[in-house]
């Protein structure tokens, strides 16, 4: 069986002076964990994190990379920049940065692409909208993202990319997706990535759940067969809360 991958995303949330007592209380409390935890944690709190963690199992991530390594691109950071800072991980194409921002599955496809020949490990983010669901559209919007926003990812680097299943209906929300309405998605989408690498390569990938995760409903949510771990965004603001998560799976 495989281990999970337990991954906060903080959003915009913390300071460095809260990053650093956050990873404080957190570091004796997952220390024994065979499961593998990463913090994604904004932009300016990443050399703090990055050293708190130093020595430790927590693994470090971004929340956004540009697919340039440099140029005329105010406001975005190239990989080579998360690299140096000692960085392992970074989100692409969350969301909230295609709801607010613009993402389509072309710049998240060049993103990702990006951080991968940049030696990160991209957690790529899909999900669909309530109207998607609710329209029996969820199938047709998952295959689009995944077809998509993967092209031309060979086998290889898919072997190095972590996916999340993020219903955005079911983002910051308080409403979860049911355990099997997770698991059948992410089954689904499993089948996808089976059609174009083949059953072994899409076995071994890890897809995550994300949406409204928490202390109470991660155990259920992880025990999933379908279920390789979770994307945690409030819950992973508060250590205690974070480490049951990382312990609900054992
Ligand atoms: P919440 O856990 O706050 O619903 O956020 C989920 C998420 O978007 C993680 O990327």
């Amino acid at each position: 069986m495989k281990n999970k991958i337990i991954a906060g995303n903080w959003k915009m949330n913390k300071n460095r002076a809260e990053t650093e007592s956050f990873f404080a209380e957190l570091l004796p409390l997952v220390a024994d964990t065979r499961n593998t935890v990463i913090l994604c944690v904004p932009f300016t709190d990443l050399c703090k994190a990055v050293k708190s963690a130093q020595g430790t199992n927590i693994h470090i991530g971004a929340q956004n990379c540009h697919w340039k390594e440099s140029g005329a691109f105010t406001g975005e950071i190239a990989p080579s920049m998360l690299v140096e800072t000692g960085v392992e991980y970074v989100i692409v194409g969350h969301s909230e940065r295609r709801t607010y921002f613009g993402e389509t599955d072309a710049t998240v496809l060049a993103r990702t692409k990006a951080a991968l020949n940049a030696g990160l490990k991209p957690i790529v983010c899909i999900g669909e909208t309530l109207q998607e669901r609710q329209s029996g559209k969820t199938e047709e919007v998952l295959k689009r993202q995944v077809t998509e926003g993967f092209a031309d990812i060979s086998a290889e680097e898919l072997g190095r990319t972590v996916v999340a299943y993020e219903p955005v209906w079911a983002i910051g929300t308080g409403v979860t997706a049911t355990d099997e309405q997770a698991n059948d998605a992410i089954k689904y989408v499993r089948s996808v990535f089976a059609e174009k690498y083949g059953k072994a390569v899409a076995d071994k990938l890890f897809i995550l759940y994300g949406g409204s995760m928490n202390d109470g409903n991660a155990a259920n949510l992880l025990a999933m067969s379908d279920v390789d771990g979770g994307l945690i965004g409030g819950a992973s603001l508060v250590p205690q809360k974070f480490a049951a998560i990382v312990h609900s799976h054992r």
